[in-house]
């Protein structure tokens, strides 16, 4: 395998590692505890990693080797024979959706060829991502959420009030959705879950045309792991707290904390990404149990040959 491409038996092996995190996830849902039930897709995903023939580390995961146990960044997974391989990864992104049993919790996980991911610190990251099929730099972090939408209005032939931006329900952006608003945008609120509301930028059948707002930098790097599979535009920027996050991102290799990553910058190479749904959501099924079978629904995608699956699997509870 070279460097710069990836195994196609990679695309099954993620759906694996997805389901079984998602299926472990599930049975805490509704259950109230976020930790207990992070730490259930943690170790389903862990295991099911460990199983495969990859020589793989994780470059996105679960923090710092001290503050993390288990896929922790720069922890090797896999047998160690096979292709190497970057694994970003998030065993349950939507803690608090799986604990209150709330719409859109997913687990998810991307792999690209060594050496081609943003090893993003475990902080916040502004983010804008549009979907495909629109001109290249029609968005721009460093404009104005409001300028942003007469941008893809203006691209797409609507008016500005036709366009709908999915921002995460968080006091510190009240400014965002004020500038969208004065515009005449619509604003879709969520509550959480910023890799789906990325995903769904791509997809017409959600009414989303824009995403805007600060959400975790780990979840920007699986967000473009999607959007380069198929396809779109992201633009995002680290925000640092304090120095400790600083210090987080220069032990990363980040040395302009200033810097606006594009997509292509993010995700330098191929990628094969996938998602399981946990609870039921706009983008994929949750997991459920009939007639003493658990059934999974999975999106997978592969950016080198740009196809697009969904796996529904069922096997004996
Ligand atoms: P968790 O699954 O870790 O709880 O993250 C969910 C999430 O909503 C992400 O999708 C998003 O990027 C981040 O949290 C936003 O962070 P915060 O909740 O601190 O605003």
């Amino acid at each position: 395998m070279s460097a710069e491409t990836l195994d196609r038996g990679l695309v099954l092996d993620a759906v694996r590692v997805t389901e079984a995190a998602a299926i472990a996830a599930w049975g805490l849902v509704g259950r109230g505890d976020e930790k207990d039930a992070d730490q259930a897709a943690v170790d389903a995903m862990r295991n099911a990693l460990n199983e495969l023939a990859i020589d793989g580390e994780i470059v996105i995961g679960e923090g710092e080797r001290d503050e993390a146990p288990m896929l922790y960044i720069g922890e090797k997974v896999g047998t160690g024979k096979g292709p190497r391989v970057d694994i970003a990864l998030d065993p349950l992104e939507g803690t608090t959706l799986t604990a209150k049993a709330m719409a859109n919790a997913l687990a998810v996980m991307a792999w690209a060829p060594k050496g081609t991911l943003l090893n993003a610190p475990d902080t916040y990251m502004d983010k804008i991502a549009c979907g495909p099929g629109l001109p290249a730099g029609v968005i721009d972090l460093d404009k104005s959420p409001a300028d942003n939408v007469k941008a893809i209005a203006k691209a797409k032939g609507v008016k500005p009030s036709e366009i709908t931006v999915c921002v995460l329900d968080r006091p510190r952006h009240a400014e965002i959705i004020a500038s969208l608003r004065s515009v005449g945008a619509r604003v879709a609120l969520i509550t959480d879950g910023d890799v789906a509301g990325v995903i769904h930028t791509t997809d017409p059948a959600t009414g989303i045309d824009l995403y805007i707002g600060q959400g975790g930098a780990p979840e920007g790097v699986l967000a473009c792991a999607a959007l380069k599979c198929v396809g779109g535009q992201f633009q995002g920027r680290l925000v640092f707290r304090n120095a400790d996050e600083k210090a987080r991102a220069t032990r990363l290799g980040v040395t302009d904390f200033d810097r606006k990553y594009d997509l292509h910058e993010i995700v330098r190479g191929d990628a094969i990404f996938a998602a399981t749904g946990v609870t039921k959501g706009a983008l994929l099924d949750g997991v459920s149990l009939k007639d003493g079978l658990i059934h999974t629904h999975t999106l997978v995608m592969n950016s080198s040959s740009g196809t697009v699956r969904e796996v529904r699997m069922k096997r004996k509870a």
